[in-house]
């Protein structure tokens, strides 16, 4: 790094002792660098580039948040600072309330501080902003494998009930052959919003229910929020009041507190056996069938008062702390007490656990996602900042409430919306019960066509999808890239902020606008594809993008191979017999993989996997395709069909492993269709 400074104390890190509870506010304050760019900081609805900004991280239940509203419902205490193409992270990590200055309150000089605990930050080395990113998820902690059914889509809405609603949603999809793999069942499935219960006058016979649901595909999933109804009558609440596992007022009196139960009490999930027992807990919905939890509430919301007083006490691993310090880790401790529960319920499953609530490494749990959203287009433009910027935070598994939580989209917005959300990891539509209809057929048949259209492309590509989640398991990297991550020595990466790369190989610009036909998209380094066009564009240029309705501006980089697969109506729908391989023709060496295993057990830890290392290059007169093979993994399908994009030749032969093949005059087009044995090794087309 040739001497470049590539961050410095200003006056470094000081203290003032905190009169009120003890101990110090520790704070630290670093010089900013001309030119310099920060990003990072998990969920904030704000521009990328984070310079001039202040923030406060206390995870808050925000209903209906808007732009530039903070703090949200997480804590990600890590960011990235950028300049002279060098860049570093800082990991601050504290779960006190903390502070981060990007220079807005004095222009030239950076700083972040907390309201108590240590000065512990870590100091990440780049250059590269990708390495950045991996190296903070070695520090935090990687995600394991979902089980595959939870890449498909998923529908929720507070809520669906009785049974016979459920029934209905279930045959409409199967019925209009619109994918889904997931219902989600809202609080109303609980009896009074008793966590662990079922309303058995709505729901009389749970496992039978989701037993014949999944016989037509469909995986239930099931909400529990940390409140516990007070009510002697309730074995949750009286065990839990019995082993004492409930957080109490500093003087004694249990942490009380009203939400959707009325009043309530809240386990204390920063103490071990605490959420031992509340894994346990589990049992009887595992039973029954259960696939997923999800975990709400868990900032944790209190309804008058927003959160717990700042004297109630936790447990902390044995530490014994104020709310002060467990607050911003008690919901990822949530998550995780249901990861670890589910998983040693149902040992040989991988557990799907999502969560609003977190703190740095709660990517080790679950699935992040952003909470109470509304139906507008400004908030497309900030779910697209907050599943980049959580991509970035550790946290490639999120999503947003596709077309809004609150508000009533009409169809064009939830079309782009759910247009984006195709390269969302987490892809779910969910929204509230009293404002109407946001299903994909809510909104006109043309509409329902396009919706339909976008969940089926989610189910194409979830072969790549689940590569890409592969290599953010195997190395941290981000499956969300904002442009910076693409190419951080262009300057102008530094400050767009809309387009974003998934995986490897994929280019995404969601449109915002409405009444919009097309946009004006930034191409970083290399030359990309228009998915649709197979037109080839050089990058680090602007390009205007046509994008009606049926289509949004997505490149395809020079040289890859993508996998796709054949639409489901959900993801073990049958085996798959036949996986296309889509080949962009290059002239620079360009490396794409393609990851599978079995989708929803341990045994790819055991070996039980296969990768498949492609390298495409070409000159003027030919092509190669090389595939290299890694691993033991039985796929169901014996060939690939192979489709080559941008020849800038006809070709009139190809040789697979040494065999030549001649071409029928017919077959003579730039656009090529082969069908080759899964194991081919080279394939030269000339
Ligand atoms: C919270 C959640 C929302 C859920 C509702 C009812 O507002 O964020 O997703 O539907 O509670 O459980």
């Amino acid at each position: 790094m040739q001497n470049n400074v590539i961050t410095e104390d200003a006056s470094g890190y000081h203290w003032e002792p905190n009169p009120g509870y003890g101990g110090n506010y520790v704070y630290c304050s670093k010089k900013i660098s001309p030119n310099e760019c920060f990003f990072g900081l998990g969920d904030k609805p704000a521009s990328l580039n984070l310079r001039g900004k202040r923030f406060l991280n206390w995870g808050t239940d925000t209903y209906g948040f808007a732009k530039e509203q903070d703090p949200l419902y997480r804590t990600i205490p890590f960011y990235y600072g950028m300049h002279n193409g060098t860049a570093y992270g800082i990991f601050f990590d504290n779960s006190f309330q903390s502070f981060f200055d990007f220079g807005k309150e004095s222009p030239d000089v950076m700083s972040f501080w907390a309201e108590g605990g240590e000065m512990n930050y870590y100091f990440i080395a780049g250059p590269q902003l990708i390495e950045v990113a991996q190296n903070y998820a070695y520090l935090t902690g990687t995600a394991e494998m979902p089980p595959k059914w939870a890449l498909g889509y998923q529908q929720s809405k507070w809520s669906y009930y009785p049974e016979d609603k459920v029934w209905e949603l279930a045959h409409t999809f199967r019925d209009k052959a619109i994918p889904c793999d997931v219902i989600h069942l809202d609080i109303d499935y609980m009896d009074g919003f008793r966590c662990f219960t079922w309303d058995k006058t709505r729901f009389p016979d749970p496992a039978r229910m989701i037993n014949e649901l999944r016989k037509l595909g469909f995986k239930i999933i099931t909400i529990l929020d940390p409140g516990i109804k007070v009510d002697n009558k309730y074995w949750v609440f009286n065990e839990a009041l019995e082993k004492g596992y409930f957080c109490k007022r500093q003087d004694g009196d249990y942490m009380r507190g009203k939400v959707w139960p009325g009043d309530c009490f809240f386990p204390d999930f920063t103490n071990p056996e605490v959420r031992k027992w509340w894994g346990g807990l589990y049992k009887e919905l595992i039973e029954q069938n259960v696939a997923g939890f999800w975990n709400d509430m868990n900032e944790p919301a209190v309804f008058e008062t927003g959160t717990f007083p700042d004297d109630v006490r936790h447990d902390y691993d044995g530490q014994q702390v104020s709310h002060r310090k467990a607050h911003n880790v008690y919901g990822m401790q949530m998550a995780r007490a249901t990861h670890e529960g589910v998983k040693n319920l149902r040992k040989e499953l991988r557990p799907f656990v999502l969560t609003r609530s977190g703190y740095s490494g709660v990517q080790r749990y679950g699935a992040i996602w952003t909470g109470d959203n509304v139906a507008s287009w400004e908030h497309l433009w900030v779910a697209n900042m907050q599943c980049q910027r959580m991509s970035i935070s550790g946290v490639s598994f999120v999503g947003t409430d596709i077309g809004g939580f609150i508000g009533e989209p009409d169809g064009e917005l939830f079309v782009r919306f759910i247009q984006m959300a195709i390269f969302h990891p987490f892809f779910r539509g969910h929204s509230s019960s009293d404002q109407g209809d946001k299903e994909p057929w809510a909104f006109g048949a043309a509409y329902e066509a396009l919706i339909r259209r976008a969940i089926e492309m989610r189910y194409e590509f979830l072969p790549y999808i689940y590569t890409t989640f592969w290599q953010y398991v195997m190395k941290g990297t981000p499956m969300i890239k904002p442009l910076v991550f693409l190419s951080q020595n262009d300057p102008q990466t530094w400050l767009r902020e809309e387009e974003f790369g998934f995986g490897d190989q994929l280019l995404i610009c969601p449109i915002k606008e409405q009444a919009s036909t097309g946009r004006i998209v930034y191409l970083p380094k290399g030359n990309w594809y228009n998915f649709y066009t197979d037109k080839l564009y050089k990058g680090e240029h602007e390009v205007y993008t046509d994008a009606p309705l049926d289509r949004f501006p997505l490149y395809v980089k020079e040289g890859a191979v993508i996998p796709l697969q054949p639409v489901m109506q959900y993801t073990d729908e049958f085996p798959v017999r036949q996986i296309t391989l889509h080949v962009y023709y290059s002239v620079n060496r360009n490396v794409s993989y393609f990851y599978e295993d079995d989708g929803d057990n341990y045994t790819y830890t055991q070996g039980n996997f296969s990768v498949r290392r492609y390298t495409v290059f070409g000159n003027r007169k030919q092509m190669r395709i090389v595939q290299e093979l890694f691993g033991t993994f039985k796929s169901n399908y014996e060939d690939f069909r192979i489709i080559i994009h941008g020849l800038p030749f006809k070709p009139s032969e190809f040789i697979i492993d040494g065999t030549p093949v001649k071409l029928p005059k017919r077959l003579r087009d730039k656009t090529l269709t082969i069908t080759v044995n899964k194991s081919f090794s080279r394939i030269q087309i000339m």
